[in-house]
């Protein structure tokens, strides 16, 4: 084993949100280590184009258009990953995200929350990551082994004003991750792990208006973020590669049931 400890070859990993900004760079990443990739995501030209892409980098992967919070889609989803793979071995849940109607403005109170954009933000977040996991988990059961990966949020830890929905769900993944970990253990053995990783904040299409203004000049908010920040920047998506490789890998075989933050160093400062 020790010889394979960080090896992805063959290893064929199901990635939600694949097209995202930080998906593809992941996807790109995984397959260009030997791992097939089998990118789900909502709009179907935009996995396609990245099916293409790792295609043609020489890496192996396949597409489906399914929204992850379609219960009944991603159980013929499982049906079909059976006859084309039989099994899985990793399930990355990255689909995810804030909606500009589930906050709450600075000029809001708590009584302007919007239910119905909340209801969809958990409903995205949560749910979206809970369906996949349940609908494919009977495809690493057959393999006698399983390696979950939900992504998380600096949010999740420490509420931050505005994105409380966001906030809320990503805190509702990292309970579902220890959760999970320890269910799945003690009733399908140590070959089946379960963790979260945590991004600090990456300038992504997301969130670019609310941290940084035209000509790339951060706003206030982007300001707080940098001071808070040890590493005194934003993270590039490239910055999970190592992280997110070690994750899926043998080398982290005895660990479960863990958030791991990429993030500067952000949540271990106190601000003084
Ligand atoms: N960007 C950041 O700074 C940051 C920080 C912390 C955590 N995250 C988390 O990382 C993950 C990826 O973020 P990103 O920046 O790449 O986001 P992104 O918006 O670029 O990508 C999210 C992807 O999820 C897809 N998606 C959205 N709703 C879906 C649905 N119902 N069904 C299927 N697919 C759906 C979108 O089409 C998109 O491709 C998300 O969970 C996000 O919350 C991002």
């Amino acid at each position: 084993m020790l010889e394979n400890l960080f090896s992805l070859k063959g290893k064929r990993i199901v990635f939600t949100g694949a097209a995202g900004v930080l998906g593809s760079t992941m996807c790109h990443y995984l397959a260009s280590k030997g791992a097939t990739l089998i990118l789900l995501g909502r709009t179907l030209s935009k996995i396609e184009a990245l099916e293409k892409e790792i295609k043609e980098a020489g890496g192996n992967a396949i597409c489906y258009g399914l929204d992850v919070t379609d219960e009944e889609g991603l159980n013929q989803l499982q049906e079909k990953l059976a006859d084309k793979f039989g099994e899985i071995d990793i399930l990355i849940n990255a689909a995810g995200g804030n909606m500009p109607g589930a906050v709450i403005r600075p000029e809001q109170t708590f009584l302007d929350l919007d239910s119905t954009a909340l209801k969809k933000v958990l409903d995205l977040n949560y749910m979206g990551t809970v369906l996949p996991t349940k609908a494919l988990l009977p495809l690493m059961l057959k393999n006698g082994k399983g390696n979950i990966i939900n992504i998380s949020s600096m949010a999740a830890s420490r509420p931050m004003t505005r994105v409380m929905g966001y906030a809320s769900a990503k805190a509702a993944i990292d309970n579902f991750t220890k959760f999970l970990s320890v269910e799945l253990a003690a009733k399908h053995g140590p070959d089946f792990r379960v963790n979260a990783l945590a991004p600090g904040f990456f300038l992504t299409e997301q969130n670019r208006t609310l941290l940084t203004e035209s000509e790339g000049k951060l706003t206030q908010r982007g300001q707080q973020i940098i001071t808070h920040t040890p590493m005194q920047r934003f993270g590039n998506p490239e910055d999970l590669l190592g992280t997110l490789h070690w994750l899926c890998a043998d080398a982290s075989a005895f660990v479960t049931g863990t958030v791991i933050a990429v993030d500067g160093g952000f949540s271990a400062y106190s601000g003084v």
